[in-house]
Order: structure tokens, then C-alpha cells, then sequence
């Protein structure tokens, strides 16, 4: 039986490379919507890529709710530094056929999962957090029909990718960030800690571009553009492929290592605005979400792989 699933996504790069790999695997994943965020690029780049993207992956099927153009409170930041303006990379997307639903993606959350049967959907958000907080805020009993959250963001013994000391996603909407935290639903938190273990290599690259299909190439052109970022700034041999992880998490959860763990977020302004402070240590106290320690590199990037080659 599938798993149902909803995504919550910035695309941006990682976000539209952990999407071929979702619609790549129907027979584990039944997608039920793919709602948009501001994030990386603005609400209306993000919505427009996320149906581009459906149409390069076969499945038009899956419809796109756009969602809060802005954080909670925070002003908007965006990561076009990396993800370029298009938000996707170096690759060129032919113009949807097609448009967003009319229904907002907060509503289409709330409406979805109060039809839902207890415990039912999984939610997969891979921006910031803003319309599941919103959507939490407006009707609290969306939880019970939540199964899991199983999200990309927040740092630890990395520090922080847009700061020193925070993740873009936790740094864009802190608030957001914070409610989700602190919802007591059952949370895979996936940080940098983990994502940057998952580098796309020049050999992971080249074989996402001699891949042969439409798909492949696709992802080697948008990641090749971060690749060329990553080289710039942090001198790093590839770019990390932080939002696949959680694709890959939902695919095969064996593949990572987790830790149970008290989770916050730092919402004042300042030096660590978006900081999360993920505490593994102190025992017994109240864990909020199981933290991701590591993945078997290799392994979760050949399943994206074959996941990818599908498309
Ligand atoms: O820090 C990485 C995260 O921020 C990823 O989700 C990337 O797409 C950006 O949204
Ligand atoms: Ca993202």
C-alpha cells in the first residue's frame, strides 16, 4: 500500500531533484498534492517550477497548491544566490500547460487531512515551514490525521548554511518553524548534519547527465549550476543534495541513522535568528522529534538514481 504523502516545497534545485525521485515511485509514494512556499525563489517562481516539473516527470496528475508568499512574520529572504533567479539552476524548464489550483495550499492542508483517516498522511516539507504553521494555527485537529512530518531543515554540529548559525528552511520562518516543533506530532527532522554527508560528486553528476532520459539531465543542469556555487563559496566538491534526503528517508529509512531529540528554534532577531538547538543528550527529557545523525551516502544517492532514471 502506498504511502500517502504530501510535499510542501520551495523549487528551487533540491527541492524539483527530490520531486523526480517522489514521482518517480507511485508504487510507495501516492502523492496527493504538492503544495508551494515562498522560500529560495518567490511563491510565484516556486509554483510555476513545481508545475513544470510535474509535466517533465509524466504526472500532471498531481496537482499544485500555492501557498504564503511570505513567512509568518520574518520579511521574505530568498536563496536565488544559489538556486539562480529561475530557481533552477542552469536548467530550462518549457512553461506549464497548466495552473496551480485555485485552493489555497493552507486550506487544501486543511481540508485534505480533515477528510483524512486518523494517522493517515505523511507531510513532507522541504522549504520553510509557513503553511504547515499557518495551517496548524487555523485548525489544530488537521493533527490527528497527520501520521508524520518527515521534513529538511535546522543544523546542529553544522552551524548553518544561510548564517553561521541557521538553516535557510529554519531561518526563513523561525516562527513557522517553532509551531511546528512544538505541535507534538511525530517529527524526522533531516539537518544539515545529515544532507551535507550527500554530496553530488563529479561522478554522481556525470552520471545524472549521461543518464538518457529526460530526467537526468535535467537534475545534472540544475545541480551542476550549485555545483559551480558550492565551488565558489565553500570550495566543496559538489553540492549537497539536501532535500532528496527526505525522499530518500520515506523510500528507505534504513539507510539513515536518527536520534531521539528535543528540538527549538531561536525566533528573536539577531546573530541566531533560525538557530535550532537540537539537544541529544540530556536524558530523560522530553523529546519532540527523532534528529537525523547520518545515511549511507552511496546508497541513498544510487536509489535517487534509479529513481530518477524512471522519469
Ligand atoms: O538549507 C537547505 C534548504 O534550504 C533546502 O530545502 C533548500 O532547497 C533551501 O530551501
Ligand atoms: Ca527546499
Amino acid at each position: 500500500m502506498a504511502r500517502k504523502v504530501i510535499f510542501d516545497c520551495d523549487p528551487g534545485v533540491d527541492d524539483c531533484i527530490a520531486l523526480m525521485a517522489a514521482l518517480a515511485s507511485p508504487d510507495e509514494l501516492e502523492v496527493l498534492g504538492i503544495c508551494t512556499v515562498a522560500g529560495n525563489v518567490s511563491l510565484e517562481t516556486c509554483t510555476r517550477n513545481a508545475l513544470a516539473l510535474t509535466t517533465l516527470a509524466g504526472r500532471e496528475d498531481v496537482t499544485i497548491y500555492a501557498g504564503c508568499p511570505r513567512p509568518m512574520v520574518e520579511q521574505p529572504v530568498a536563496a536565488a544566490h544559489i538556486h539562480g533567479e529561475t530557481g533552477l539552476g542552469a536548467a530550462r524548464l518549457p512553461d506549464p500547460k497548466r495552473t496551480a489550483q485555485d485552493q489555497h495550499a493552507v486550506d487544501f492542508l486543511i481540508e485534505t487531512l480533515r477528510a483524512a483517516e486518523p494517522g493517515s498522511i505523511t507531510l513532507a516539507p522541504t522549504g520553510p515551514l509557513t503553511n504547515l504553521a499557518v495551517a496548524l494555527v487555523k485548525a489544530p485537529d488537521i493533527a490527528d490525521a497527520i501520521a508524520d512530518i518527515v521534513l529538511m531543515g535546522g543544523a546542529r554540529s553544522e552551524g548553518g548554511n544561510i548564517t553561521a548559525s541557521a538553516e535557510f528552511n529554519m531561518y526563513a520562518d523561525p516562527h513557522a518553524a517553532r509551531v511546528v516543533f512544538q505541535s507534538g506530532l511525530k517529527i524526522t527532522a533531516i539537518g544539515l548534519d545529515t544532507t551535507l554527508q550527500l554530496r553530488c560528486t563529479p561522478q554522481r553528476h556525470k552520471a545524472l547527465e549521461d543518464m538518457g532520459n529526460a530526467a537526468g539531465p535535467v537534475a545534472a543542469q540544475m545541480i551542476g549550476h550549485v555545483n559551480a556555487i558550492y565551488g565558489e563559496i565553500y570550495g566543496a566538491e559538489g553540492a549537497a543534495l539536501h532535500d532528496p534526503c527526505v525522499v530518500a528517508y520515506l523510500l528507505a529509512p534504513e539507510l539513515f541513522t536518527t536520534l531521539p531529540a528535543f528540538i527549538d528554534v531561536e525566533t528573536r532577531a539577531g546573530l541566531t535568528r533560525g538557530h535550532t538547538s537540537v539537544d541529544i543528550y540530556e536524558k530523560p527529557k522530553a523529546t519532540n522529534a527523532h534528529w537525523a545523525t547520518g545515511l549511507q551516502a552511496d546508497a541513498v544517492f544510487q536509489l535517487l538514481l534509479d529513481r530518477i532514471a524512471r522519469l
